[in-house]
C-alpha cells in the first residue's frame, strides 16, 4: 500500500548528514530541508554549503525543480512543516562537559516534529543515538506535543547515517543503509523508502534498537580498534621502535588488522562510545574495554605534545619561545569540520610550555575556529623560524610541502599520520 504514497518528506538538521540526505531524497520525492540556523537556510537557497558535501550543480538544479513529484526548498519556518508526512531528524547528538550524553537538539527536533505530527506520519532518526533512545526519549516527548498516540496515530523508524565527509568514493547511495520500524509495517515502509535512494542497498534490522545498537558498536569498535594501537605506539616509542614498521610487519599476517595510531577527533568515533557506556551505565554495567579505549585516545595529544617538547630539548632548543607550526586542526583530512578535533590538545600542550604556535589549516574555517577555540587559525601558510613542525592531519595540500627546507633550517618534523616521506621525519606515530 506505501508504494503509492505521495511523500512530502522534511529533513531536519541541514549539516554533513541531513544536506546530502535532503539532495538524494529530492531527486525522487518533495523535500523540505528544515535548520534552525538561519544563516544555514540562507546559503542553501543561494546553492552554497560550507560542509563542501553537496555538489552544488546538483544542488541548483533541485532548487529550480519544477517537477511536481519531486525538488527542494530550504526553510527554517516551522509552519512549512506542517505539510509533510515524513520527518527525518538529523540534528546533533553531542556530548557535554562531563562527557554525558546532550540530548538536547534532538529532544527540541522531537517537540518541533510533536507539534506539527498528523494521524499516518512517520518520523525516523538519523541521529547516532545509544539503543533505546528513539522510543524511550523521543517517542514520548512526541506524543506529549501532538497529543497523538504511538504506533496507532503515528510511527517511528531509526535508520543510522553512516556517511564519511570528505570521501569521494563511499558516499550516501553506496553505503549500505540500516533500516528499522516501530512496527512490522513501518519497518517494511522505511526500508522501501530508504531503497528508492540507496543503490547499495539496504539492511532491515529487527526492531529499533538493534539498529540504534548496530551504528553505536560501529564507531565502538573502531574507537576501540585504534586505541590499541595507540597504545603499541606509547610502548614503541620507550622501546624506540617505529610503530608503523611493526604494523607493516605485523600486517603481512592474513587475519591481523591494519589499524593506524593517531587522534582519534570528530563528533562521531570519539563520541558515539560514551553514548553506548551511558546506556551501559544506566543498567549497572561499567564498560571496562570501551571505556579504557576512550581514555588512551583521549591522551594521544599530549603524548605527541610532550615527545615534540623531549626532541627540542634533546636538540638543545630552549622550548619556551620557540615557534612551532601545528599542519591541520580539522578532525581528519580534506574536510573542514573542526568538532571535537583533538588538534586543541597538542595546541593547548604546546602553549603551556610556553611556544609560539602557529595552526594552519587551508581547510578550516578561522571564524568558526576563534569563536569554538579561541585563537587565530592561520589559511595561508607563514615562513617563520619553526624549530618544530607536527603534521597532524594528512589533507593533500600538505604533501607538497617543502619539508626538505624546514628540516635543513633545524626543524623537527613529527608526522602524527606516517603521511609524509619518512626521510623528512624526527619522529612519527
Ligand atoms: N558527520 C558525520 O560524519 C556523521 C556520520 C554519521 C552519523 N552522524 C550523526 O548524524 C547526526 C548529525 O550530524 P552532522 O554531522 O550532520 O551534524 P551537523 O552539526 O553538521 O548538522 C546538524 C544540523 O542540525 C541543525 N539543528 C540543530 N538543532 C536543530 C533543531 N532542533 N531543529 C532543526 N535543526 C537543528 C544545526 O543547525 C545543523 O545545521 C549526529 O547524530 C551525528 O553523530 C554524523
Amino acid at each position: 500500500m506505501f508504494m503509492d504514497k505521495a511523500y512530502k518528506i522534511a529533513i531536519i538538521g541541514l549539516g554533513y548528514v541531513g544536506l546530502p540526505l535532503a539532495i538524494e531524497f529530492a531527486k525522487k520525492y518533495k523535500v523540505l530541508g528544515f535548520d534552525i540556523d538561519q544563516p544555514r537556510i540562507e546559503e542553501l537557497c543561494v546553492g552554497e554549503d560550507r560542509t563542501r558535501e553537496a555538489d552544488l550543480v546538483e544542488l541548483q538544479k533541485l532548487l529550480n525543480s519544477k517537477n511536481e513529484s519531486s525538488g527542494l526548498k530550504f526553510s527554517s519556518l516551522t509552519s512549512d512543516l506542517e505539510s509533510c508526512n515524513i520527518f527525518i531528524i538529523t540534528v546533533p547528538t553531542p556530548i557535554n562537559r562531563f562527557k554525558a550524553p546532550d540530548l538536547s537538539p534532538l529532544l527540541k527536533a522531537s517537540e518541533m516534529i510533536g507539534k506539527v505530527l498528523k494521524k499516518g506520519d512517520i518520523v525516523i532518526y538519523e541521529s547516532t543515538v545509544y539503543p533505546g533512545c528513539t522510543e524511550e526519549d523521543c517517542v514520548p516527548v512526541l506524543e506529549r506535543h501532538s497529543g497523538l498516540k504511538f504506533n496507532t496515530d503515528f510511527f517511528c523508524g531509526y535508520s543510522p547515517e553512516r556517511i564519511n565527509p570528505g570521501d569521494r568514493v563511499n558516499t550516501l547511495t553506496k553505503i549500505k543503509k540500516v533500516t528499522s520500524g516501530s512496527t512490522e509495517a513501518v519497518a517494511e515502509e522505511v526500508d522501501h523508502l530508504y531503497a528508492q535512494i540507496i543503490t547499495a542497498g539496504t539492511h532491515k534490522a529487527p526492531s529499533i534498537k538493534v539498529a540504534e545498537a548496530s551504528k553505536a558498536i560501529e564507531n565502538a569498535q573502531r574507537d576501540v580498534n585504534i586505541s590499541f594501537v595507540n597504545e603499541l605506539a606509547l610502548i614503541f616509542d620507550r622501546i624506540g621502535i617505529d610503530t608503523t614498521d611493526v604494523i607493516e610487519a605485523a600486517g603481512t599476517k592474513w587475519n591481523f588488522l591494519k589499524y593506524k595510531p593517531g587522534l582519534v577527533g570528530g563528533h562521531c568515533i570519539g563520541v558515539d562510545p560514551y553514548y553506548l557506556a551511558h546506556k551501559s551505565e544506566s543498567l549497572g554495567y561499567h564498560p571496562q574495554v570501551i571505556l579504557s579505549g576512550r581514555r588512551v585516545n583521549d591522551n594521544m595529544g599530549m603524548f605527541v605534545a610532550n615527545k615534540v617538547v623531549k626532541l627540542m630539548i634533546a636538540k638543545g632548543y630552549p622550548v619556551k619561545g620557540e615557534k612551532v607550526l601545528i599542519l591541520g586542526f580539522a578532525f581528519k583530512e580534506n574536510c573542514p569540520d573542526i568538532r571535537n578535533t583533538r588538534v586543541i590538545d597538542i595546541y593547548e600542550e604546546l602553549h603551556q610550555f610556553g611556544m609560539e604556535v602557529t595552526v594552519f589549516d587551508p581547510w578550516a574555517d578561522p571564524v568558526l575556529v576563534r569563536k569554538e577555540y579561541g585563537f587565530e587559525l592561520d589559511n595561508v601558510l607563514i615562513d617563520k623560524n619553526y624549530k618544530a613542525i607536527i603534521v597532524a592531519v594528512s589533507h593533500q595540500e600538505f604533501l607538497t610541502l617543502d619539508y626538505k627546507k624546514y628540516k635543513e633550517s633545524g626543524a623537527i618534523i613529527f608526522d602524527t599520520k606516517s603521511f609524509i616521506e619518512r626521510k623528512y621525519t624526527d619522529a612519527r606515530l
